[in-house]
């Protein structure tokens, strides 16, 4: 059984390795992914969720429940590519789904030899998470390796309820709580609930040090278990460090994130159920297009938009209080490349790598800011362009879509199931070229797009370290995050690592 777990992650893990361009969350979502459907764990599912024979899939934007289709299966290996025709130049479609290099990388999550369970526990370490999903993911990850470190028993996280996206969720709506507790029992004991004997107990309400080390937690933290016996963390957003932590708090972290940390069943049966729809059409791309209200009212991009677009937006952002930025100056942040790709800039992105129009495309995102005027460009370079609205009805959805962090969990799944991933990115001086005349779409900008993107595939390779010039907090903040890219500590080389089974976890 370890082992056949074992081959399906490595079989898993190369897919997805080489399947993926860019980078964002890639190896996050290789080993989410290796958890969210083993096969002999796939959940039965409720009525609702199956497949109706009369399956409804939206074709460019109208409802079509006459097409009937064999269900379609999730298929550990895709499909080999269809033949699309209409496809621009002579590029060649294989050449454009094939997985870009593999260098047999396997996880190496297990804990050292000398690696010991929390045992007698100090105290109880509360957690309020902060931020979007990704965030309060990586919030989570790195509070289980502190509550670690610090000898505590985790109350398992609070969501965040407050951010731009209200979301009631609690933990157990989004992720599977017992899954969580269970798995961690050899590194950090998980509670669900405070003691009712310690619930009106006074607690050391701390902001843990941004980036902090294992010195930081094990000195200045620890020391309040002396006077308190209830730790509450404020903030969990990058309280820890990325690099130069002890293996052995690094594995864990991978272990949390990526073994512990799974969605809740009801998230992954409706996941699957979009991955199967998405899959009738072929492989397909997952677009992160992060076009959204609260993305561009925090950043401020209006590039493209109409003035009262653009008032609406800084509106926005001057009532949101805790974005401490207010005045911004559109082109200067586009031309630093802080901003996401307009839905007409992707389409001509597309174009020019080559995918011609019967792509199937997955939008990952919440609602696109001024919706069909903003997709109309995109939508008529890309017929089969489909989202979470579209590939499941109203009823299907009801549960989720008044829950932003659920209904982003739905997309991370689809996400990991594509063939090709991609996070926007910037190409802005192309674009502002081909607008202004001075380029026009065709072989040439092709040419220099799939140059830009040689390097770009979401292949493995080590984390990037901090930028060289920067200092204190800015010098934390321009490293690679943990998570992006959790290699070299817990992604290893096959030939330098050798299979043992008898090192599995639990
Ligand atoms: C946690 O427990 C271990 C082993 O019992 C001990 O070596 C370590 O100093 C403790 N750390 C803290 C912060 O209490
Ligand atoms: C979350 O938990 C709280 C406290 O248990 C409860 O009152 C609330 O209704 C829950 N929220 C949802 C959306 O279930
Ligand atoms: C979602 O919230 C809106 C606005 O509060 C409400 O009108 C709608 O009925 C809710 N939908 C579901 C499915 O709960
Ligand atoms: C596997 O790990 C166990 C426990 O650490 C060790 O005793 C054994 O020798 C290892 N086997 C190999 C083949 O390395």
């Amino acid at each position: 059984m370890q082992q056949k777990w074992r081959w399906r992650t490595l079989g898993v893990l190369r897919r997805l390795l080489s399947c993926a361009i860019g980078s964002i969350g890639i190896l996050a979502l290789l080993f989410a992914h290796v958890r969210l459907f083993p096969s002999s764990q796939v959940p039965n599912l409720p009525d609702s969720y199956k497949l109706p024979m009369q399956q409804e899939i939206g074709l460019g934007g109208e409802r079509n429940w006459m097409v009937e289709v064999a269900p379609p299966h999730l298929s550990r290996s895709p499909p080999p590519p269809h033949k699309l025709d209409g496809a621009s130049g002579n590029l060649d479609l294989d050449k454009l789904w094939k997985q870009p290099q593999k260098q047999d990388f396997v996880p190496c999550v297990e804990p050292s030899s000398t690696y010991k369970s929390t045992g007698e526990t100090r105290g109880y370490l509360l957690v309020h998470t902060n931020g979007g999903l990704n965030q309060m993911r990586a919030g989570i990850c790195d509070m289980v390796a502190v509550a670690h470190i610090l000898n505590a028993t985790l109350v398992v996280p609070e969501l965040d309820k407050r951010s731009f996206w209200q979301d009631t969720s609690n933990f157990s709506d989004v992720f599977d709580e017992d899954h969580f507790i269970t798995s961690l029992a050899n590194d950090v004991k998980v509670i669900r609930k405070l003691p009712k004997e310690l619930a009106t107990a006074t607690r050391a309400v701390k902001h843990f040090r941004s980036w902090s080390g294992v010195d930081y937690y094990q000195d200045e933290i620890a020391s309040l278990w002396e006077d308190y016996q209830v730790i509450r963390a404020a903030k969990s957003d990058s309280r820890l460090a990325n690099n130069n932590l002890p293996p052995d708090i690094q594995k864990l972290r991978c272990r949390a994130c990526y073994e512990a940390l799974r969605f809740s069943p009801r998230i992954e049966a409706m996941g699957k159920l979009l991955v199967d729809r998405m899959r009738f059409y072929g492989p397909y791309i997952a677009l992160h297009l992060r076009y959204e209200k609260d993305m561009l009212a925090f950043s401020g991009c209006t590039h493209d938009l109409s003035p009262e677009e653009a008032d609406d937006l800084k509106l926005i952002r001057e009532n949101t209080v805790y974005w401490k930025v207010k005045e911004i100056d559109s082109m200067e942040q586009r031309a630093k490349g802080y901003c996401p790709l307009t839905p007409k800039e992707v389409g001509i992105f597309l174009a020019a790598l080559g995918f011609p129009s019967k792509t199937p495309i997955y939008i990952a995102a919440g609602e696109i800011y001024g919706g069909d005027s903003h997709m109309a460009e995109l939508q008529s370079r890309y017929p089969l362009l489909m989202n979470k609205e579209k590939l499941a009805s109203a009823e299907e959805l009801g549960p989720f879509i008044n829950h932003s962090s659920q209904m982003a969990a739905l997309d991370y799944i689809v996400s990991v199931e594509s063939d090709i991933f991609i996070p926007s990115k910037a190409l802005v001086h192309l674009f502002d070229k081909v607008e202004q005349g001075a380029l026009k779409e065709g072989r040439k900008l092709s040419t220099q797009v799939i140059e830009l993107h040689k390097r770009r595939q979401g292949s493995p390779r080590k984390r990037k370290g901090p930028i060289s010039g920067t200092r204190g907090t800015d010098r934390f903040r321009s490293e690679e995050a943990f998570y992006v890219n959790p290699l070299p500590d817990c992604l290893c080389h096959k030939a330098s690592f050798t299979l043992n089974t008898s090192v599995m976890i639990q």
